[in-house]
């Protein structure tokens, strides 16, 4: 984000990787628990120093590295590019572990990457806002080699309270944990039909109470429906 990257932090040390270094080094002495980094591949689609930048950052004694497979200037658009990702795991000279990230909205699409570049971990970002059952899919995919049935309204909105007790219980006040829940509520619901009034109501609550009255509405008009959670958009 450019007020992050305006202060030389956050994926602005991809373009001084001898400096993402020594912080590392210098964190890495200060602390007695294990160091972990995160970064994209590089800045702009000509510079992708990733490789350099994995080996300096365990040079640094960095425990593991997690990788997101976009530049910079990517932002969020385009692919993650998981065939650079997994360059960086199959190098010789890397031996730290390597986490891929980018893109995993799938227990399918986890798979495939992981299978295409041998990483030693998935981090899942996106995929997971109003779908946090994610993990489990994943999981259990990889346990059984079957699909989780996808769940219905009813069910999601189980999943979406039990969201809010844990916002409101972690957050100082209950309209601050409305706030940050607003972002996630759209998501759980992707192409419900003649949806919108209800979505804008949600938007517009204020309070935990009003929250709940209209998650009760949505389960009566739409308990039964099963949203397509495969082709939603991030
Ligand atoms: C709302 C939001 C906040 C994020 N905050 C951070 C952050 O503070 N630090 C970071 O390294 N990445 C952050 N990311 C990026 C994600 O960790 C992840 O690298 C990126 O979304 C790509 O993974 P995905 O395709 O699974 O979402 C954020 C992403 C989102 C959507």
């Amino acid at each position: 984000m450019k007020k992050i990257v305006r202060h030389g932090a956050g994926a602005a040390l991809l373009l001084d990787l001898p400096k993402m270094q020594q912080m590392a080094a210098e964190i890495v002495k200060a602390v007695k628990i294990p160091v972990t980094a995160k970064t994209r591949l590089g800045w702009t689609e000509s510079d992708k120093p990733i490789v350099e930048a994995a080996q300096r950052l365990q040079d640094a004694g960095i425990a593991a590295l997690a990788i997101h497979g976009r530049t910079r200037d990517q932002l969020y658009t385009g692919k993650a590019d998981w065939a650079l990702i997994g360059e960086v795991k199959n190098h010789p000279k890397i031996q730290i572990p390597i986490i891929g990230n980018g893109d995993i909205i799938s227990a399918q699409k986890a798979r495939y990457f992981l299978d295409k570049t041998g990483v030693d971990a998935l981090m899942i970002g996106r995929g997971a806002i109003g779908r946090p059952w994610l993990f489990r899919e994943v999981k259990h995919y990889f346990e059984t080699g079957e699909l989780m049935p996808q769940p219905n309204v009813a069910e999601v909105v189980e999943i979406l309270k039990e969201q809010i007790r844990l916002n409101l219980e972690w957050k100082e006040n209950e309209f601050a944990g409305i706030l940050m829940l607003r972002r996630h509520f759209a998501k759980y619901f992707p192409g419900l039909p003649n949806f919108r009034e209800l979505k804008i109501k949600l938007l517009l609550a204020e309070n935990a109470c009003e929250v709940h009255e209209i998650l009760e509405t949505i389960v009566e008009v739409y308990g039964t429906y099963q949203p397509d959670y495969l082709n939603a958009s991030l």
